[in-house]
């Protein structure tokens, strides 16, 4: 049984790890040298949309991975359904660090499936019918800044993972 735990930790925080370093590669690596480098401008539409939606899909099925990995880690600590259901386990410091969690991965949920199907899609179709026009501009930064709020979510949520291991230090 201790080899299934290990291997549901293992898969959870190397599903963790493809997560943050796709979106950092995107944030910080593809999105600036798309918008800074010249030659890439005419690349600029179709290399973001492509290379979105084959990420886009991935980190689903990642985000997928990492709730049912995430449950299965409860389990083997022995915190199945009856213990969820009671306050008790919620008052207690372990409880409370895993609400806050369990939040912060639903803004995260909520806030990709705005960003992946509405958000970004619509910021592609504009990209590539009227580039110039100002609305094209406002939905590719409201793009941009949910990608990167996304990624500061994440951050606070592997914060949130080392105290549930590890204890919160106060
Ligand atoms: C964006 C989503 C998530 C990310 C990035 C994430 C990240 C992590 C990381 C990096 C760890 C290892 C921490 C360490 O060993 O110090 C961890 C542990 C853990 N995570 Fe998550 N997690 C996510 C979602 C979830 C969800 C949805 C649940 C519960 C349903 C969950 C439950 C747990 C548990 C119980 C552990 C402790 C594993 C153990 O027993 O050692 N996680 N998480």
């Amino acid at each position: 049984m201790h080899w299934l735990y290990t291997f549901s930790v293992w898969l959870h925080i190397i599903a963790a790890c493809v997560l943050i370093g796709g979106m950092i590669f995107l944030v910080s690596i593809l999105v600036p040298l798309l918008i800074r480098d010249p030659d890439l401008q005419p690349l600029r539409a179709p290399v973001m949309h492509k290379i979105g939606v084959r990420f886009r899909n991935e980190a689903w099925a990642i985000l997928f991975i990492l709730i049912a990995t995430g449950f299965a880690n409860l389990l083997f600590r022995g915190i199945g359904a009856r213990t969820m259901a009671s306050m008790e386990f919620w008052s207690t410091s372990f409880g409370r660090v895993l609400a806050i969690k369990l939040v912060l991965v639903g803004i995260i949920l909520v806030m990709r499936a705005t960003h992946d199907f509405l958000i970004g899609p619509r910021a592609t179709h504009l990209g590539q019918t009227d580039p110039d026009n100002p609305l094209t501009i406002r939905y590719r930064n409201l793009a941009r800044n949910m990608a990167r709020f996304d990624l500061l979510l994440t951050f606070a949520v592997v914060v949130l993972a080392v105290w549930l291991v590890r204890g919160v230090p106060w």
